[in-house]
């Protein structure tokens, strides 16, 4: 499978606390590489290093070969990374659809065309189409984002990650708060888009991850503290001590 990102001894400190310390990581196309760990482990703030919204104190981060260390958001978006956010980042007030239009219109358009009226472009309308038929969310597209369910928003969130056409997905904790038939069906989801995208997963919910995941990363203080297939990781002493309550 293609090696897609490529993070080496990432590293990023707030003050005199290490968020992120020497993390390395690999994602294939095709390949569902999830992230766990306890509260505070990191986990959100290797997402941010990844996808440009904090720049790291050191380490390098490629994707395709090519050395993205330090671009910002908008420009890794166009180099094929897209990614979900923890707290929302939906446009309560516009529809499903003009939410994954502008999405794709901020990455698909050249920037010399983006101050015209997103109605006005085609490409992004067909690009927002696509996404929504594949995240199941085609039939509430004209729907005021702010009615949706709780499980289709976070839908709506896959969906504007998915907009930019990214060849990485990076996901923070898109299942938080859905009920078990919410999780199956995002979890399905994830599944599917493991096989034409390189997919990282922050996840607490450790029973989807353990059903969907190719590679496990466990994170503590932010560190590495295990990686390794699902069936290593779940009776690892580190998983048992991370998830005292879970029954491997
Ligand atoms: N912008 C920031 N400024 C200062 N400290 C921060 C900032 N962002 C995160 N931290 C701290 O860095 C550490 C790691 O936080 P992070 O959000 O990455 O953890 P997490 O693994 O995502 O946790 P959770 O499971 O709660 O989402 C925490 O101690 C957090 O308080
Ligand atoms: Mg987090």
């Amino acid at each position: 499978m293609t090696l897609v990102l490529d993070a080496e001894r990432l590293s990023r400190r707030f003050g005199d606390l290490r968020a992120v310390s020497d993390v390395s990581l690999q994602v294939r196309r095709g390949e569902l590489h999830a992230v766990i760990g306890p509260n505070g482990a990191g986990k959100s703030t290797l997402v941010n290093l990844l996808s440009g919204e904090l720049a790291p104190d050191s380490g390098r981060i490629r994707i395709d070969g090519t050395d993205v260390t330090g671009w910002p958001n908008w420009r890794l978006a166009r180099a094929g990374i897209g990614r979900s956010f923890q707290r929302s980042n939906v446009m309560e007030a516009m529809t499903v659809l003009e939410n994954v239009r502008l999405a794709a219109q901020a990455v698909l358009v050249p920037r010399r065309h983006l101050l015209r009226p997103a109605a006005d472009d085609p490409v992004s309308l067909h690009a927002a189409i696509m996404v929504l038929l594949r995240v199941g969310l085609a039939d509430v597209a004209g729907r005021i984002a702010a009615t949706l369910s709780h499980g289709e928003l976070r839908l709506l969130e896959i969906a504007i990650a998915l907009a930019v056409q990214p060849r990485v997905l990076l996901l923070d904790e898109p299942l938080a708060g859905m009920g078990p038939e919410e999780s199956q069906r995002l979890a399905r989801l994830l599944h599917e888009l493991a096989r034409d995208h390189a997919v990282l997963l922050i996840e607490q919910n450790i029973d989807v991850v353990f059903a969907v995941a190719d590679t496990l990363t466990v994170m503590l203080d932010g560190r590495v503290l295990e990686r390794g297939p699902p069936a290593r990781i779940r009776n690892s002493a580190a998983v048992r001590e991370a998830y005292p309550d879970h029954d491997p």
